[in-house]
């Protein structure tokens, strides 16, 4: 394949496979408190272990930038868990946030021996294989089955629904129809992306890749919050991106003659969901890019790792 970024959308099928090949289990007992900690795609990956800790485990959870919890560090308990999620392990800004916590810590990281993987009391990687395109992917996905993982544990359930989750990211890779709708978006400046629920994050962070890649200004939101003032935007010229059943606002957002695409919600249950709706955001975020000859693994103005 031509660039990292399509390879390694193309590599998350068997990543998650051997994940969940590997068993894993937490060293602590006893937590009542989770706090997660992360930047960019990480921090949406943090947004959906922070449902799943809630919905499935029912432990409270506080999920924060690393950036802003200098400013607001999160509250712990005598039994919070802190797990700070980080692709290469070398993030600044996570890793100053973590040297002020005082609870037991894990690191979900691809970094293998980075910086990170020191200070924490538990290392759970997510052996993705190295990233290059700068552009979060497998690596996203990789944190997102040890996130399931962990709160299955923590709920005591057992977690099969996976399972199936590799072939059906290999259906619709295959049935790729994404670059035809790259092409109406050719000339796109903005662009919502609104999701619900355990989607809201799919939202966030499809938002991010289209923005990073394509330099696209989207953003995504909510689709409950989105008619609390953002929906004024609309107009004929900004297309939303609708991943799932968003209800009531995609009969308001079509009311305003707005292009509206929509991801079709996967016949999975919807907390499984994520896996699926997050890959036409990527792949789409690569047409996209490739359309405007954007050189898509090394956008402008970033790199892969901040860490200053
Ligand atoms: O290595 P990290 O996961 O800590 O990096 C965090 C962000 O810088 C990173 O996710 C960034 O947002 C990516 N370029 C997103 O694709």
């Amino acid at each position: 394949m031509t660039h990292f970024m399509l390879k390694e959308i193309h590599e998350q099928p068997d990543v998650i496979r051997e994940l969940l090949d590997r068993s894993i289990s937490i060293a602590f007992e006893k937590v009542d408190h989770i706090n997660i900690l992360a930047c960019g795609t990480s921090l949406h990956a943090g947004l959906i272990g922070q449902f799943l800790f809630e919905q499935v485990a029912k432990i409270p959870t506080q999920v924060r930038s690393s950036s802003e919890s200098r400013f607001a560090p999160l509250l712990e308990t005598s039994n919070t868990l802190t797990i700070s999620i980080t692709q290469s392990g070398e993030t600044a800004d996570t890793i100053a946030a973590l040297k002020t916590v005082q609870s037991k810590q894990i690191a979900i990281t691809n970094g293998i021996d980075s910086t990170i993987t020191k200070l924490v009391d538990q290392t759970i990687y997510t052996n993705a294989g190295e990233e290059k395109s700068v552009a979060a992917t497998k690596t996203f996905t990789a944190q997102l089955v040890i996130l399931y993982q962990l709160a299955f544990e923590l709920a005591q359930k057992q977690l099969t629904e996976l399972r199936l989750i590799p072939q059906q990211i290999e259906a619709i890779l295959r049935n790729n129809t994404i670059a035809e709708i790259a092409k109406t978006l050719e000339n796109t400046r903005d662009l919502i992306v609104i999701g619900s629920g355990i989607n809201t994050a799919i939202a966030l962070e499809g938002a991010l890749k289209l923005k990073e890649a394509t330099y696209t200004h989207a953003e995504g939101y909510a689709a409950g919050e989105f008619l609390h003032g953002p929906i004024a935007l609309l107009d004929s010229q900004i297309p939303t991106i609708a991943i799932g059943n968003v209800g009531k606002t995609l009969d308001r957002i079509r009311a305003n003659q707005t292009p509206v695409i929509e991801i079709p919600t996967p016949a999975i249950p919807e907390l499984f969901s994520p896996f699926l709706t997050v890959i036409p955001l990527q792949l789409l975020a690569y047409e996209l890019a490739i359309l405007r000859k954007i050189d898509v693994d090394r956008p402008r103005n970033i790199t892969k790792s901040l860490t200053t």
